[in-house]
């Protein structure tokens, strides 16, 4: 990652309960000074302000200051992801834009095609692919020190606060899905889902997901605001979650705790006997304090949307493969859970 500072101009979009986050991250950057920030709510200009933004760089309306940036940078809630992303790429900005991108499959086509007419980069806030310890998990399975995947399984969830625009399908279990398809590199051809409004709220706030793979690969995922949660929340006070992600190969197991910053890498193989089949354990390797802070991960984040730009190479988190797919992914685990059936995604794989 290269943190240095670069001529770009950013526009933050949103200054409420994130934002801030993507702030300290342009800081760290280089690029904060001539960041602008634009929120329509008062109190969050001025929390903007009480942080050091000055004021000619405060605005309300983000629309009369697309001319003066290169970057647009949206944290708005997904009800106002498409109109900034609209404005944004109709004015040939390159746009970072929070998860999940959009709300349903056709904004998604919609994105993708403002994003392919614009030409710029655009990515997704899919961060934990920035995590340094998604990262290491993803060179032990390239390495193949794991085998061949076999199971994937990854967990958010804990007791703490639900937004009411936005159940956990889209606001946490996406992460996971997103980290899936990175580490594998493919999308599921059925998945089956149970979603789950326990809260009574109208969202769900519990998301359970199983997804098959052509090859027979399998990945489940959790994301739920109830649940024991073994660890403080680094954005809920008071709130307790568990925030894992595993992989099982034919060669061994790897688990990572993006709260302890642990990996614990185990080498397996089966060995069959008349009755039985043994596992022979080899050797068991923990890397500890593989830490990250969260503005950190961001910075890493944003820093590879930069890199992007720079070197005219969108590799950064895809806007078809993170808006396109992953919108298709979460109206199919809709639609399992409202039929209790599982949903083919072959045209998808
Ligand atoms: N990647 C991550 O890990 C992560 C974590 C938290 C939030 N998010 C995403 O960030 C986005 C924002 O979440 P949040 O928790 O900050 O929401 P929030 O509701 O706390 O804050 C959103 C802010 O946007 C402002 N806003 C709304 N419409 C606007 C508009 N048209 N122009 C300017 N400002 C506008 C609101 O006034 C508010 O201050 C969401 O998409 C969320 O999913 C991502």
């Amino acid at each position: 990652m290269s943190i240095v500072a670069r001529a770009h101009r950013v526009l933050l979009v949103g200054y409420g309960g994130y934002g801030p986050n993507h702030a300290e991250a342009w800081r760290s950057m280089g690029l904060g000074d001539q960041m602008i920030v634009a929120d329509t709510d008062p109190a969050a200009r001025a929390d903007a302000l009480a942080a050091g933004i000055t004021e000619n760089n405060i605005v309300e309306d983000f629309r009369q200051c697309l001319d003066a940036v290169d970057i647009v940078d949206a944290v708005v809630p997904l009800a106002a992801h498409m109109t900034v992303a609209e404005a944004a790429l109709n004015a040939g900005k390159h746009l970072l834009l929070e998860k999940p991108a959009t709300a349903n499959t056709s904004d998604a086509a919609r994105l993708a095609a403002l994003a392919a007419h614009a030409g710029t980069v655009v990515q997704i806030g899919y961060q934990l692919r920035y995590h340094p310890l998604a990262t290491a998990l993803k060179d032990l399975l390239t390495s193949g020190a794991l085998g061949d995947p076999v199971y994937l399984a990854g967990e958010s969830s804990g007791f703490k606060r639900l937004r009411s625009d936005i159940g956990v399908l889209r606001n946490d279990a996406v992460h996971l899905l997103d980290l899936t398809r990175w580490l594998i590199g493919k999308a599921p051809n059925r998945i089956f889902a149970v979603l789950r409004d326990d809260l009574g709220r109208g969202v769900e706030s519990l998301a359970c997901v199983v997804l098959r793979y052509t090859d027979g690969v399998v990945a489940r995922i959790e994301a739920g605001r109830t649940g024991i949660g073994h660890n403080p929340d680094p954005f809920v006070p008071g709130g307790v979650t568990t925030h894992m992600f595993s992989v099982v190969g034919s060669e061994g197991a790897a688990e990572i705790n993006f709260h302890t910053g642990a990996l614990v890498h185990r080498r397996a193989r089966f060995h069959d006997e008349e009755r039985i089949s043994r596992p022979e354990l080899k050797d068991l390797i923990v890397s500890e304090n593989i830490t990250c802070s969260w503005p950190e991960v961001t910075a890493r984040s944003l820093s590879a949307f930069v890199d992007s730009i720079d070197n005219d190479d969108a590799t950064g988190v895809p806007v078809y493969e993170a808006g396109v797919d992953m919108a298709i992914l979460c109206e199919a685990i809709e639609t399992s859970a409202e039929t209790a059936m599982t949903v083919s995604l072959e045209a998808n794989a």
